[in-house]
């Protein structure tokens, strides 16, 4: 278990996602960056950060038919980013597309496949997506599928850790967005927890997004976040 907090840095711009970075003096978090503040600024936002000296996931969720996801990661290979992902809904063939890209141009970042969305409730799931079964047998078989095609591990809620890591392994990586303190609203995320109940449901990493870059005090919110997720006390 690597029981790092990544911090989701869903800014609109460059200069936002700086600023807010250049509040953490003693510490580098782990960094998420996705698609608002990759599309309205390419790649050089990516560069910044990582010589900034912080590791980065890029979470651009990428789904499209295999030969167009190839060359797609094949760019994002060459970013030296430390994590990135795909929608296991994709199939298997788009993620071992995914795969191949990241090794053929000898990257290390680690490959997650996204389950279902945090914010998808098992009723849509039934109803709009017209998946039949259960979202904790749906989560398995994706992260099964994910396995399958040499991803590393996947995106899914704190509350589909063990099933994932019973069918996968326990070395198969859990990173788990949906978390938010006791005392915070859920937002738009449907099925969340807090960090210290992270910690015992086994995620490797917790995604926080809002819960500390909306919070008054940032830097006291990751500590607080990093602190209740390596101990899994509140
Ligand atoms: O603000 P909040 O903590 O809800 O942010 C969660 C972050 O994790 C967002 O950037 C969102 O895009 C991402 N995410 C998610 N659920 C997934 C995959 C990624 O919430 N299944």
């Amino acid at each position: 278990m690597s029981n790092e907090v990544i911090i989701a840095c869903d800014f609109n711009s460059q200069e936002k996602t700086l600023e807010f970075l250049q509040q953490f003096k003693d510490e580098k978090p782990y960094v998420k960056i996705g698609m608002e503040v990759f599309y309205g600024n390419g790649p050089e936002i990516v560069r910044q950060i990582k010589q900034q000296g912080h590791q980065i996931f890029l979470d651009l969720k990428l789904h499209d038919i295999p030969n167009t996801v190839y060359h797609a990661m094949s760019m994002l290979a060459q970013l030296d980013v430390d994590m990135v992902n795909v929608h296991a809904a994709g199939t298997i063939e788009m993620m071992k597309a995914a795969r191949k890209a990241l090794d053929d141009h000898g990257s290390k970042a680690i490959l997650l496949a996204v389950t279902q969305l945090t914010s998808t409730t098992e009723e849509a799931m039934h109803e709009e997506l017209l998946i039949s079964k259960s979202m904790q047998e749906t989560v398995a078989q994706y992260a099964l599928n994910a396995k399958m095609a040499g991803c590393d591990g996947v995106v899914c809620s704190p509350l589909e850790v063990e099933i994932v890591k019973k069918v996968c392994g326990k070395d198969f990586q859990t990173v788990t967005p949906g978390i938010r303190f006791a005392t915070d609203s859920k937002g738009d995320q449907k099925r969340v927890t807090t960090p210290a109940i992270a910690h015992q449901l086994g995620s490797d990493y917790i995604v926080v997004g809002r819960s500390i870059t909306k919070a008054e005090n940032p830097v006291e919110a990751y500590r607080l976040a990093t602190k209740q997720f390596q101990t899994g006390e509140e």
